[in-house]
């Protein structure tokens, strides 16, 4: 059995549809969400899903190593960031080496970057007039968005799209495929 430990801060739709997708799957499983947020509706979400929530802080994350110590309890094999939004630090990354995954709303490595998040990344999109966008999922190194791509997906930037109708496009294909390249990635490890 290999072990996923997602990474939000946010709504966490993604989350919620990764976990269910995992739920019967005899290979892999969710053992734990961990979030920096204590408001982040992700939490709530995870309470009826019957995910142990681990919230942490900055300290715990950069400056001691509680977060590392619990992923290495859990027996982490992968770890999903699915809307979250801090750096993760070099001793995760080194001891997770390429087992460190991010989705991100648009093609990268269009429209990446610190600070480029949600509804940001959308807007910039129809800002520079581009007539596609999508989702891509990277590995994660010490640069914001500059991992390995693993996949990507494109969807159509209409004249009449707003940031709003944007992110739907881009959250329907984050639903239809991200559990899937997630489930194919281990089956790689
Ligand atoms: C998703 O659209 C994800 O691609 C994006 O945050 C959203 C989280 O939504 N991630 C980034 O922008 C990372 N730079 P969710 O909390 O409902 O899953």
């Amino acid at each position: 059995m290999k072990n996923i430990v997602i990474f939000a801060s946010g709504s966490g739709s993604n989350a919620e549809n990764i976990i269910k997708y995992f739920r019967n799957d005899s290979r892999n499983r969710v053992v734990a969400l961990f979030c920096n947020r204590p408001d982040a509706f992700v939490l709530e979400r995870v309470k009826g899903l019957n995910t142990p929530a681990f919230l942490f802080n900055r300290e715990d994350f950069v400056a001691s190593r509680r977060v590392l110590e619990r992923l290495e309890a859990l027996k982490t094999d992968l770890i999903v960031l699915a809307g979250f939004l801090w750096k993760v630090p070099g001793n995760i990354l080194e001891a997770f080496p390429g087992r460190v995954i991010n989705i991100h709303p648009a093609l990268l490595p269009a429209h990446g970057g610190k600070g480029m998040y949600g509804a940001r990344v959308h807007e910039a999109v129809i800002a520079a007039g581009d007539r596609e966008s999508g989702i891509t999922i990277h590995r994660v190194n010490e640069r914001y968005d500059e991992g390995e791509m693993i996949f990507q997906a494109s969807c159509d930037v209409t004249p009449d799209d707003t940031p709003e109708s944007l992110a739907e496009k881009i959250h329907a294909l984050e639903q239809a495929y991200f559990p899937g390249v997630i489930k194919d990635f281990l089956a790689g490890l």
